[in-house]
C-alpha cells in the first residue's frame, strides 16, 4: 500500500489520521482462502487513510504472473498540476505454501523519483466481484507507526450493501471510514478512460 508513497514523494508530505503510540499490530486479518485468480485486473480505489497530496482518480491494475501467487501491479493516479502519475510494482504472496492461504504480500515499488521500497500489506477481506479492503502498517521511531488503510472497489463506486459490508469489515479492525479520504473518481476530474491511456 506504499504504492503512492512514491507518487507523494513528488508532493509535499502524507498526512494521516492513523497514527497510534503503539507498535504494529500483528492482530489484522488477512482473507483467508485467498484465490489471486479472481483478485487479478483492475481496481479503483475509493478511500485511503492517507490524504497522499490529494491524489485523484487512483487505481491499481494487478496482473497474475502465469499460475504464480505474484502480481505485476501499476497504480495510477491523478494529482493537480502533475497529470496522471503511473508506479510500477510487484506483489508476491508472502506465504504461497501455507494451507488455508492467506491475502498477504510481500511487495515492491519502483518510486517514480527512482529507488525502491520493499513493504509488506494485506487484502482483509474481499468479495472479488465488488470490494476490498487492504491494510499495511509502517513502525515509527519511538514505538509509535502509521496504518494506512483503502477501500478498493471494481466500479468507481460501491453500491449501498457493499458499503455495510465495507464498514463492518473496517470496525472489525478498528478503522473507520470516516478517518479516511474520499477518492474522487469522477468523469469531470478523471477525463475518460481513452484519454488517460494516452
Ligand atoms: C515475505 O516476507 C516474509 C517476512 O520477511 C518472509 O518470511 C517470506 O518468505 C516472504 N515471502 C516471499 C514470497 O518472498
Ligand atoms: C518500546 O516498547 C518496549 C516494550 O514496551 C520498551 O521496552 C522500549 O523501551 C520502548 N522503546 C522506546 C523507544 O520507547
Amino acid at each position: 500500500m506504499k504504492f503512492f508513497i512514491g507518487i507523494l514523494a513528488l508532493l509535499v508530505c502524507s498526512v494521516s489520521a492513523l497514527e497510534f503510540d503503539r507498535p504494529c499490530r500483528d492482530t489484522v486479518a488477512a482473507k483467508e482462502n485467498f484465490s489471486p485468480a479472481f483478485y487479478t485486473g483492475n481496481w479503483f480505489e475509493l478511500y485511503n487513510s492517507l490524504d497522499q497530496g490529494n491524489a485523484d482518480c487512483i487505481d491499481h491494475h494487478y496482473t497474475r504472473r502465469g499460475l504464480q501467487q505474484v502480481f505485476d501491479v501499476e497504480r495510477i493516479g491523478f494529482v493537480e498540476g502533475l497529470g496522471f502519475l503511473r508506479e510500477a510494482g510487484v506483489a508476491s504472496v508472502a506465504f504461497p505454501n501455507e494451507t488455508p492461504m492467506r491475502a498477504i504480500f510481500n511487495a515492491t515499488i519502483t518510486r517514480i523519483t527512482g529507488g525502491t521500497i520493499n513493504y509488506n500489506y494485506r487484502v482483509v477481506a474481499t468479495d472479488y466481484t465488488n470490494y476490498a479492503v487492504v491494510w499495511s502498517c509502517t513502525d515509527l521511531p519511538n514505538n509509535r507507526s502509521q496504518e494506512e488503510g483503502a477501500i478498493l472497489g471494481r466500479q468507481i463506486q460501491l453500491n449501498e450493501a457493499s458499503y455495510t459490508k465495507v464498514d463492518a469489515i473496517l470496525e472489525s479492525v478498528e478503522l473507520n471510514r470516516e478517518d479516511f479520504r474520499f477518492i474522487d473518481h469522477s468523469p469531470e476530474r478523471c477525463g475518460l478512460e481513452t484519454e488517460r491511456n494516452n
